[in-house]
């Protein structure tokens, strides 16, 4: 069986790769690590697999260029509460990028079809060139609105 080819992004420590590795179906071709520390543990467990820096800088084409060819994407991205960049990997029309613009967030979006990355994209130049998309109004939440707290739900709330 031919194994898939295998793209860690953020990879840290290559804790996906090796877990993704021992089921048997998944070979690291590639990994993207910012970091120093990480990288020369990644070096260490997966020798002479490539390690990309700044995930800024990595295109398809250098890959490409690169010969590496891939099947899957992994992806362990910086901890929200502790990062300044929010990353929505499976970025449809741009909703959460259009989120973190309003809320003056950097963001990272990751879309396959080329007509939702561009609706994404459109959505976003006109929130910055301000043209439309403002920000949603906030709803009043008055308390008479809010759920009743039952025993039910503190059950779940508790498991
Ligand atoms: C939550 S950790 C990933 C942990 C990883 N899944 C593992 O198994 O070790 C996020 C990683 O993203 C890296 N990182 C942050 N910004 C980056 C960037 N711009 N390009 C590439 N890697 C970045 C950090 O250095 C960190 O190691």
């Amino acid at each position: 069986m031919e194994k898939l080819k295998l793209l860690d992004l953020f990879s840290g420590i290559g804790g996906f790769s090796l877990g993704l590795e021992a089921s048997g179906y998944f070979e690291p071709v590639a990994f993207c690590e910012i970091d120093t520390f990480p990288q020369s543990v990644l070096a260490r467990r997966f020798v002479g697999v490539p390690i990309y820096g700044d995930i800024r800088a990595l295109t398809a084409e250098r890959l490409r260029a690169d010969g590496i060819m891939v099947d899957a994407i992994c992806g362990g991205f910086p901890c929200q509460d502790i990062s300044v960049v929010v990353l929505d990997p499976f970025g449809g029309s741009g909703t959460t990028a259009l989120a973190a613009e309003t809320t003056e967030r950097k963001w990272i979006l990751i879309e396959r079809d080329e007509e939702y990355a561009e609706k994404a994209m459109a959505r976003i130049r006109d929130h910055v060139l301000g043209e439309s998309h403002p920000a949603p109004a906030k709803k009043k939440r008055t308390p008479a609105a809010l759920p009743k707290p039952t025993h039910e739900i503190a059950q779940v709330s508790l498991f």
